[in-house]
């Protein structure tokens, strides 16, 4: 089986584009909600203040050193790893600490109250406002349509209503802004995951010609029955099937791969009728050489943003169906985590990417390029490797916006409605971590606006304008959001 891997050895750096990224406008809003952590009053705060949050940011958030308040910990999170971590420290970044007993016990007490149990999905600060948000280019409501258990994606039918997964296997329907208590029932999911999301439906898009065909596609997550040798041990499926009244029927599996437990499928299709679906790829169950990792691999769907016919197949036209091993459906290679992925209205491809510790990314997806994960990023890697220092390389692919500290971005879309004129053509981005939503505005694909629209909700999942020209939302927390006009 052929490797594909990027020439370490003629790694060239091109001049840095911090410059173009500094002629960019940003507009950065206070939180709608001040989540003050009761963690905050812990003995633990005031020496983590004044000794830890110099490298690992304030509120743990990440700087130079990892952030402490996201899922991902490499040298593990519970109580005697963190008391550790304190102790011995990972010379020579982070030298140990030289703390009484009592006093790394604070510290573990507050890492735990203030980040740790709050990780996956903090459903405290879920204050959504009740006055108007004033907005660089818009006045806008924001008003709670619905609330769900545990959703990750929406869509819009041609008749207006929203078709929303829930974690549980089901899918929902709001219609007439009012969830229907009768769920579709009956999509084929052998067994429930039960890692820190559990999470089986992932995502959800209609066919092109949804209209004529009632193809609704979906991306399925299962554990496996065994892990591969690179340690992936979730089951992704893309199936599409029909809704009969309530029931989910003519169930068809077309592509399906292992890979790992925290891997999203995002799907797009573009307008010529092909289905695009990243495949993530996080790393943090790979332990090999950088140069070495799936997502670099061909012969691997993950770290892929793959395109096949909407029936599964590969198109002939792909760009490494002769490339013997090579996974005929992939489009480009080289990717994290992608949480998005959105068609503008000329036809590109942009995908939303988590980077680690640092360097998320928007990138536009072009036939064969290589984006470099995880030898080429901005970021820094999960494990004991110092900083990657190779954010550029002749060859890869740089992102059209990169953030750092890392927002968690996820879903992208493109306003195109008219309820909001001065949004038009506009991207709109979510964060997880950051709970905010970024408006974006391009030009010739760069950016020249970045503007938190909102912030300080709830980690903000799936993003999508409905046919009323609203934008709306969906929030890990379980709130299905409509930004109306004010
Ligand atoms: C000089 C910068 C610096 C300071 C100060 C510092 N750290 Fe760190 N810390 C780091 C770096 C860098 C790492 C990552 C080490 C690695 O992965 O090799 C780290 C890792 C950690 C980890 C493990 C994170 C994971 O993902 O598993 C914990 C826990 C931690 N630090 C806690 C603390 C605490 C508590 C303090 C204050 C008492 C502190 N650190 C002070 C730089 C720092």
């Amino acid at each position: 089986m052929k490797r594909w891997i990027v020439g370490l050895a003629g790694a060239v750096l091109l001049t840095s584009i911090a410059g173009a990224q500094a002629q960019v406008r940003t507009i950065v809003r206070a939180p709608v909600s001040q989540h003050t952590n009761p963690a905050s009053a812990l003995p633990g705060a005031k020496i983590f203040n004044e000794q830890c949050a110099g490298c690992h940011g304030a509120g743990g958030m990440g700087a130079e050193g990892p952030a402490l308040s996201d899922e991902y910990w490499i040298h593990g999170r519970t109580d005697a790893d963190i008391a550790k971590a304190i102790r011995g420290g990972f010379p020579p970044k982070m030298a140990a600490f030289d703390l009484a007993e009592p006093q790394v016990k604070d510290l573990v007490a507050y890492i735990r109250a203030a980040f740790v149990a709050t990780l996956v999905v903090d459903r405290s600060v879920q204050q959504v406002p009740a006055s108007v948000m004033h907005t660089e280019a818009a006045d806008f409501r924001v008003e709670t349509v619905a609330k769900l258990a545990a959703p990750y994606a929406f869509v819009f039918l041609p008749d207006g209503r929203a078709l929303i997964t829930e974690a549980a296997g089901v899918l929902r329907i709001v219609d007439k802004g009012k969830l229907l208590p009768q769920a579709i029932e009956g999509i084929p999911i052998d067994k429930p995951l039960n890692g820190a999301t559990g999470r089986r439906i992932l995502n959800i898009a209609l066919h092109p010609d949804y209209a004529r065909n009632g193809w609704v596609y979906l991306t399925i997550a299962e554990p496996a029955a065994a892990a591969n040798a690179t340690g992936a041990s979730t089951r992704m499926r893309v199936v599409r099937g029909k809704i009969q009244g309530n029931r989910w029927s003519s169930h068809q599996v077309l592509f399906e791969t292992l890979t790992g437990e925290s891997s999203t499928a995002r799907m797009a299709f573009s307008r010529d009728g092909y289905l695009f679906l990243t495949m993530g790829f996080s790393g943090n169950i790979y332990f090999g050489a950088p140069e070495d990792a799936p997502s670099l691999d061909l012969a691997d769907a993950n770290g892929k943003v793959l395109r096949m016919h909407d029936d599964g197949r590969a198109p002939t036209d792909n760009p490494f169906v002769n490339v013997p091993g090579a996974l005929k459906q992939v489009w480009s290679y080289g990717h994290r985590q992608s949480l998005g992925l959105a068609f503008d209205a000329n036809g590109v491809l942009w995908e939303s990417e988590n980077g680690a510790r640092g360097g998320d990314e928007m990138n536009i997806i072009r036939k064969g390029a290589n984006y470099g994960w995880p030898v080429v990023t901005w970021g820094h890697r999960y494990d004991s490797i110092p900083r990657v220092a190779v954010p550029e390389m002749e060859g890869v692919e740089q992102p059209v916006v990169s953030w750092a500290p890392s927002p968690a971005v996820s879903a992208v879309a493109f306003y195109a409605g008219d309820t909001f004129p001065r949004w038009k053509g506009n991207m709109f981005v979510g964060s997880l971590k950051n709970r905010a939503l970024y408006r974006i505005v391009l030009k010739d694909n760069r950016q020249v606006l970045q503007e938190e629209v909102l912030r300080g909700i709830d980690r903000i999942r799936d993003v999508g304008v409905g046919p009323d020209g609203c934008i709306y939302l969906l929030t890990d927390g379980g709130l299905f959001l409509r930004l109306a006009p004010a």
